[in-house]
């Protein structure tokens, strides 16, 4: 006998509204994990942080091909469904919604949600159409959830601080959860793309952490200049001859500005390609608490 939990999984908008219907009925609140499945223990973090706090957590498994530009791995994102469904029973999801793509867009949309200037910067310096495809799909999932919260990983920094932007300017009546980053133990974020390491990458790609701990190292010393802290990181990345970095910054953690000078709350975010790997990391240091 399997001991396996399951959950009901539903494909289609119609079902889901009735889920959702049948669960708001009696005043249960409503928690959404908006997910490209492939789920690791990071994302178990959001399920069960969500389930601790609504009595209904209903996860979406939807690789949106709106977020990827041509060229990106859209057509090879890794996908099991079977292992995600266990994955997030066992971390206390009541529901999960898996639509295929045509469900999603049944037209091809003409519609999209901007978050302007955000958008363009970091992340979006090496993919411009990215953070359009997130908003513009998370704009229809709180649409169609209708969720009193939702929850979204501190790994994806920029993505959480332009969805908490997008949920002010159009009053969605959506608390926005960001939670912490879940790690592999030498320090490697968790991310579904950690299946491309080939494993003589996997112990080089701890040096975004090692980059982020350095730089954050320089902050806790007392330097007070981003050039400084930025070459401080850059450094640890440049020693490691299987990364090139895309970029590694240090910027105001609320606006994502790089200020002039460092002072109150900092984040510093890396990027780098590892082989077929493109990775993110990032680490928030308060210069007020140290
Ligand atoms: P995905 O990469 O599947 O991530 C889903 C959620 O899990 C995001 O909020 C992400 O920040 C969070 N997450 C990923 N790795 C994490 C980790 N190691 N620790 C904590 N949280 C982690 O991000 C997306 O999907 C998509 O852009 C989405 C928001 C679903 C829109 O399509």
């Amino acid at each position: 006998m399997s001991a396996v939990t399951q959950i009901p999984m539903v494909e289609r908008v119609s079902e889901l509204r009735a889920a959702l219907d049948a669960a708001r009925r009696d005043g249960g609140s409503v928690g959404l994990v908006p997910t490209m499945g492939y789920l690791h223990e990071g994302h178990q973090s959001l399920v069960t942080r969500s389930a601790s706090e609504n009595d209904l957590t209903v996860v979406s498994i939807f690789v949106n091909p709106l977020q990827f530009a041509e060229g990106e791995d859209y057509g090879t994102y890794p996908r099991d469904l079977d292992r995600d469904r266990e994955m997030c029973a066992a971390a206390g999801a009541g529901l999960i919604f898996a639509p295929p793509t045509e469900e999603m867009y049944p037209q091809t949309p003409v519609t999209a949600v901007t978050v302007k200037g955000l958008n363009a910067l970091l992340e979006g310096r090496f993919r411009p159409t990215h953070f359009d495809g997130v908003t513009t799909v998370v704009a229809k999932l709180f649409a169609l959830f209708g969720p009193g919260r939702a929850y979204f990983g501190e790994k994806d920094y920029q993505q959480l601080a332009i969805i908490r932007r997008m949920t002010a300017d159009l009053s969605f009546p959506v608390e926005v959860v960001g939670c912490p980053t879940f790690r592999e133990p030498d320090g490697l974020a968790m991310s579904s793309r950690n299946v491309y390491l080939e494993p003589d990458e996997r112990p080089a790609a701890t040096v975004l952490w090692r980059s982020l701990q350095a730089g954050r190292e320089a902050v806790v010393q007392g330097s007070r200049d981003p050039d400084e802290v930025e070459a401080v990181m850059a450094a640890v990345l440049a020693a490691e001859p299987k990364a090139s970095p895309d970029y590694a910054t240090v910027v105001d953690a609320a606006t994502l500005d790089r200020p002039d000078v460092l002072d109150g709350e900092l984040r510093l975010l890396v990027a780098a390609h590892l082989g077929r790997a493109r990775l993110i990391d990032n680490v928030g240091v308060d210069c007020d608490r140290l």
